[in-house]
């Protein structure tokens, strides 16, 4: 019987276990997929331990790659023996092999391996529409500063690159010294160790005191009121993450004292919706890996089994770029 890791009560990395998990036949609009790796994602932390709440028992696990193996009535866009990958609601990628809706699933390029597809489909999905669609007012333009929190990890490795791309002058926070120096050999202009820096002072420095056109801020509690004070006026705050926590209730008149500021909680769910959502993010995110413009930087492979290693080692902030569970 196919395995998977599934939790029965919301908790630390030891609630998580290795279970024989029956799998039946697609439904209509469904397909099975046999994977072979999956991706490690924060979000998974968060569903571990109930700060985005689901129904239990879970299996975890937001991302993977394989090849269909059956496929649902009313399927069109994938056939039998297809390799494919996918970002997808609802979890459950943690396992061997799973029946999943059809629209959140894509193929895979020929020139893209299945370890690759399985690390960056959410990640890079998640740079790609940052970067490319949740830009500030008049938009960002080649020479334009954006601040960029945990520039050293999953999604931080690949929009560092993807920055580079696009002409901007990205500046990255990270955790350490050789985080920081990751950071700007994938692209970063700028590296601030924001563990023993205040990153908000040391923005202003870099950019001669205008502050930047956005910050792309997955850190949460402890970033929220630094990254106001690096925009620029009329700059941009997209929180869309909470590696050191929620951020608390906010009092909105805090964005105009410091220069009619706008905020967005953006997730990638939203731009993935609908089949095609899924299809055209994709293929901005296959068009870069195929030119070479970004790699996807796998540092951590983990089997199956060790997955509480690998979340002790995410939580802990011991991982860079991108992590696989291997099978
Ligand atoms: N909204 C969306 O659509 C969306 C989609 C994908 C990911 N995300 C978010 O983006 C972030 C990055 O995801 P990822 O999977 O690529 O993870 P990751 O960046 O590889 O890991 C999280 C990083 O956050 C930093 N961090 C800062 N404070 C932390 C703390 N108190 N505890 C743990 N880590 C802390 C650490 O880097 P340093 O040591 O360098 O600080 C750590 O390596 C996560 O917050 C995730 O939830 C959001």
């Amino acid at each position: 019987m196919p395995r998977a890791i599934q939790i029965a009560a919301f908790g630390g990395p030891d609630v998580m276990q290795l279970v024989d998990l029956p799998v039946g036949e697609p439904g209509p609009g469904e397909v099975r997929i046999r994977h072979h790796a999956v991706g490690l994602n924060f979000i998974d932390v968060y569903q571990r331990t109930g700060l985005y709440p689901n129904a239990l028992p879970l299996t975890l696990g937001m991302e993977a790659a394989g090849v269909v193996e059956s496929v649902g009535a009313g399927v069109t866009h994938l056939q039998v023996g297809d390799r494919v990958a996918y970002a997808s609601q609802p979890p459950g990628s943690y396992c061997e092999v799973r029946v999943m809706p059809a629209k959140c699933v894509v193929q895979l390029p020929d020139g893209i391996d299945v370890e690759t597809g399985a690390a960056m489909m959410l990640k890079g999905m998640t740079a790609a529409y940052l970067l490319r669609r949740t830009q500030p007012q008049g938009g960002l333009q080649p020479g334009d500063f954006v601040l960029f929190h945990a520039a050293a990890g999953g999604v931080g490795l690949i929009a560092c690159q993807w920055a580079r791309a696009m002409g901007l002058n990205l500046i990255a926070t990270a955790g350490s010294p050789d985080k920081c120096l990751l950071a700007l050999q994938h692209g970063a202009t700028h590296a601030i160790n924001y563990r023993s820096e205040n990153f908000a002072a040391r923005v202003r420095e870099i950019t001669e005191g205008r502050g930047v056109k956005v910050v792309y801020d997955s850190i949460g509690k402890d970033t929220f009121e630094g990254s106001l004070d690096c925009l620029a006026p009329f700059g941009l705050l997209a929180t869309y993450g909470n590696a050191s926590g929620p951020i608390p209730p906010v009092n909105l008149g805090v964005l105009g004292a410091k220069g009619s500021l706008y905020v967005t909680r953006p997730t990638l769910f939203t731009h993935i919706a609908t089949r095609e959502g899924t299809q055209a993010l994709a293929e901005e995110l296959f068009a870069m890996v195929s030119s070479g413009a970004v790699t996807i930087p796998i540092a951590q492979r983990y089997p199956l089994e060790q997955v509480a290693q690998a979340h002790r080692d995410l939580e802990s902030r011991a991982t860079t770029g991108c992590t696989i569970l291997t099978l």
